[in-house]
């Protein structure tokens, strides 16, 4: 009693008495529209395969990623991201795939526009690293190096079949230097004006990254550590960031998310286009794992976790919860 007689008004606590007030004075709110559903889809499997590490995602057949759109338009979510998994055999050193008009990733892009139209935000993973015969998200020189410019080439081209097949937004998510002004460009030059860039802009080289390798049936032997970033550094990001918004990005990412809210503040706090941050495969993994154990409390924690996320500064989220949390959410539970 004593020790507040001085300052009447400084009782914190006053705001917390009771959930309604709570929920009023709450600084951050979640909402189904700022979630986005990144989705595997698997080229010639005739069932959904389980994703070991992923408890509860799938690589999905075209049929169950439809089934899958829908629900999240149902649920209030906002987007969704495709990943493409090639069939055995059909991987390559230049990736290929990843730019024939019938490769998985544009099937599916035509299948999930048919199924949802405008309903959803559909984008696509504007990156090699699915399609490649050795993992890397670009094509390698004469010394097996990934070779920036060459990869270039390759990204203007898979720009322009993904947004022919029903794209709305590409994710460069390689790291090369200058993509995002290379595909812009391609997208310009070939009708595409109304595409738009989520640019990977902050992707960090991540262990965290290791469900998503197996949910991709990745090739890769060794690491991404020449392109992606390196998790000690947080002014390059800010470089990252002003290139890529020169460069004509639409909105940027930020990758992982929960181990770089300080990065995701940042940005956000730096420019003026929509921010997104992406919850990625380990994330989702511990809180599952932990979870199975019985260790935490899954729903709370998944929610959490979101709210972090969005108070540091993420206006989009990326998260394999998706339609699961707006579900919860449109029922009133955030
Ligand atoms: C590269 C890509 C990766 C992820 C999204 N795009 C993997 C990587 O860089 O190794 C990771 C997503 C996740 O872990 O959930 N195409």
């Amino acid at each position: 009693m004593t020790a507040y007689a001085n300052f009447p008004g400084s009782r914190p606590r006053r705001l917390r008495t009771t959930p309604t007030m709570r929920r009023m004075v709450a600084e951050t709110r979640l909402d189904p529209a700022n979630l986005i559903l990144p989705a595997f889809v698997r080229e010639g499997i005739d069932a959904p395969v389980a994703i070991s590490a992923m408890p509860g995602v799938h690589q999905h057949t075209l049929d169950t990623l439809r089934k899958a759109a829908v629900e999240a338009v149902s649920a209030g979510v906002s987007g969704i991201m495709l990943f493409g998994v090639p069939e055995d055999g059909k991987k390559d050193a230049r990736g290929t795939a990843g730019t024939d008009p019938d490769g998985i990733l544009q099937v599916a892009l035509r299948a999930v526009r048919e199924e949802v139209g405008d309903e959803l935000v559909v984008m696509s993973d504007l990156c090699l690293d699915e399609f490649t015969d050795h993992g890397h998200c670009g094509v390698l020189d004469a010394d097996g190096r990934v070779d920036n410019d060459a990869t270039l080439e390759r990204y203007a081209e898979m720009a322009q079949v993904q947004a022919d097949a029903g794209a709305h937004v590409v994710g460069p998510s390689g790291m090369m230097d200058g993509q995002v002004g290379v595909i812009r460009d391609a997208l310009d030059q070939t009708g595409h004006e109304d595409v738009s860039i989520l640019a990977y802009t902050v992707k960090y080289s991540s262990a965290f990254y290791g469900p998503f390798r197996e949910a991709v049936g990745s090739s890769l032997t060794g690491d991404r550590k020449t392109y992606q970033q390196d998790p000690a550094n947080a002014r390059e990001s800010l470089r990252e960031l002003a290139l890529d918004l020169a460069e004509g990005a639409d909105m940027v990412m930020v990758k992982p998310a929960g181990p770089y809210l300080d990065i995701l503040a940042k940005v956000a706090e730096s420019v003026d286009v929509p921010v997104a941050a992406y919850q990625i495969s380990g994330e989702y993994a511990m809180i599952e794992a932990a979870a199975e154990k019985g260790w935490i409390d899954r729903d709370k924690a998944i929610l959490e976790s979101l709210t972090g996320i969005r108070r540091a500064g993420a206006q989009m989220i990326l998260t394999y919860w998706a339609t699961e949390a707006a579900q919860w959410l449109g029922h009133g539970r955030g």
